[in-house]
């Protein structure tokens, strides 16, 4: 199994990007081949598709679409913003749906947020959820690890979330 984590904030100092490598550490630690997509990978003009038609999807969505399609499964790791989903995630959502290959389409999905808000970034991913099953992921039970969310509390967030979701399908 290769797991591929991605993260949807670029900022320096991004809760979302600690957490990101917290779980992958996780994965690590359960001997799972995994991949971590530097958020800086994600940038891309915003979709529009005059610049689709005139040039073709962007090469570091095409390397996206890649990476995603040969995981076995994906964490995405997204901000809240105004109670919804990182732009640069939605932006990389739509870009990666125009790729030929559909790498989204009955790909597992777990969505994962940390925020310094009381609601940790849930209602984000539940907007999250419903942007991949218009793309027809699977999607796991959203896992907002950290209300309140400092470094503390990344590091101490509840382990067995993830290792669930790593185990599930996987013969035991
Ligand atoms: C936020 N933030 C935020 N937090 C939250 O829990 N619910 C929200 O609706 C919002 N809305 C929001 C809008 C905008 C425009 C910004 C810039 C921020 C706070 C946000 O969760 C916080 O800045 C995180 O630290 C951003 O994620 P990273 O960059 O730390 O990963």
């Amino acid at each position: 199994m290769t797991v591929v984590f991605i993260g949807g904030s670029r900022r320096k100092d991004s809760l979302n990007a600690k957490l990101k490598h917290r779980l992958a550490e996780v994965a690590d630690k359960h001997g799972i081949r995994h991949d971590i997509v530097d958020a800086d990978a994600l940038d891309a003009p915003i979709y529009h598709g005059d610049l689709e038609a005139a040039d073709g999807v962007p090469e570091s969505m095409k390397k996206l679409a890649e990476k995603i399609q040969s995981a076995s499964k994906v964490v995405l790791v997204s901000p809240e913003y105004n109670s919804s989903v990182s732009p640069l995630i939605k932006n990389a959502i739509d870009w990666v749906s125009r790729v030929e290959t559909q790498a989204w389409a009955g790909k597992t999905v777990l969505l994962a947020a940390a925020s310094p808000g009381g609601l940790g970034g849930i209602r984000g991913l539940s907007h999250l959820r419903d942007i991949l099953g218009n793309v027809k992921a699977w999607t796991a039970p959203l896992f907002a690890c950290c209300p309140n969310a400092n470094d503390e509390s990344i590091a101490a967030m509840d382990e067995s979330f993830l290792k669930q979701f790593l185990e599930q399908g996987e013969a035991s």
